[in-house]
């Protein structure tokens, strides 16, 4: 398979117990190195799109990638192709941070298998480095802070290299510097890599500015999907999220101001 393979989602179903989240959700094909980014209000659906794309979630429909049916995929060989990064993170095991990274790299069966120690430390610590946490490789996970607890765990998830990268609120923890450092790299890594990222993210300004496509859901249904500024207008998120909004396109983004709340 290349890195070519843009990943086609049709007529998806998800649903706990017999409540049903999401209903014949369809995405137009999304492409190899590019960055989506997937927003809407808590409860939205966001998180069990991204399961269900990872295949943690049982799912109806199709989800395609180039000509393979994701769905039909054993979960351990849809893993070498697609990782997901949660939410919240239990990272409460006495591992070091490189240890992680290292663990994660050996388990992703793309490289894993055929690198020797050296190369697998020293990629380990490259993204590490490339995250911006050198300093902490020889921290154990348990003694993080919230904040490096979520970029120890990027590091595992970039380390593993997939096709698919699916990211729920990895900013979400993260300081200003760090928020930016993330979703610069994310995309450095997506053109390099041809990796294509799906992200979760609730900063919309920082979504217009870092996002090649912004896919809007609100109760399991995509209401808007197009560039940051067709997806984000003032009309869509007091549909979505009830706020009065100021939408003015920007060099480098979109500025966003939300003046007041929608109280009925
Ligand atoms: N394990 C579960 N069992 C039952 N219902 C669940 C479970 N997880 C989520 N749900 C329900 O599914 C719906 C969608 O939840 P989901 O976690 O996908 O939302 P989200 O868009 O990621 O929200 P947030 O922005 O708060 O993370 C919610 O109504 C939630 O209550
Ligand atoms: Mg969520």
């Amino acid at each position: 398979m290349s890195y070519t393979d843009e990943l086609t989602i049709t007529g998806l179903g998800a649903a706990y117990a017999r409540r049903q989240i999401i209903a014949d959700l369809s995405l137009a094909p999304m492409q190899p190195g590019q960055v989506i980014s997937l927003i809407g209000p808590n409860a939205a659906g966001k998180t069990t799109l991204l399961r269900s794309i990872a295949g943690l979630h049982p799912t109806t429909g199709s989800q395609l990638l180039g000509t393979r049916e994701l769905t039909h995929m054993a979960l351990a060989d849809r893993a070498r192709l697609v990782t997901y990064m949660p939410q919240s993170l239990p990272q409460k095991v006495a591992l070091t941070v490189l240890e992680g990274v290292i663990g994660a790299l050996r388990a992703s069966p793309i490289d894993g298998d055929s690198l020797s120690e050296q190369q697998l430390l020293e990629t380990a610590l490259d993204v590490i480095a490339r995250v911006g946490i050198p300093q902490l490789a020889m921290t154990a996970l348990d003694q993080l802070s919230g904040g490096q607890r979520q970029l120890a765990s990027l590091a595992q998830a970039l380390v593993r290299s997939p096709r698919v990268l699916l990211l729920d609120e990895p900013i979400s923890a993260l300081d200003l510097h760090y928020q930016l450092r993330v979703m610069k790299l994310v995309n450095a890594l997506a053109r390099e890599r041809g990796m294509m990222v799906i992200m979760v993210l609730h900063d919309l300004a920082i979504a217009a500015r870092w996002s090649d496509r912004i896919v809007v859901l609100a109760q399991g249904q995509v209401v808007a999907d197009g560039t940051p500024a067709e997806a984000i207008t003032a009309e869509v998120l007091a549909h979505v999220y009830r706020v009065v909004a100021r939408v003015e396109p920007e060099e480098t983004g979109l500025r966003i101001a939300i003046d007041d709340i929608l109280t009925r």
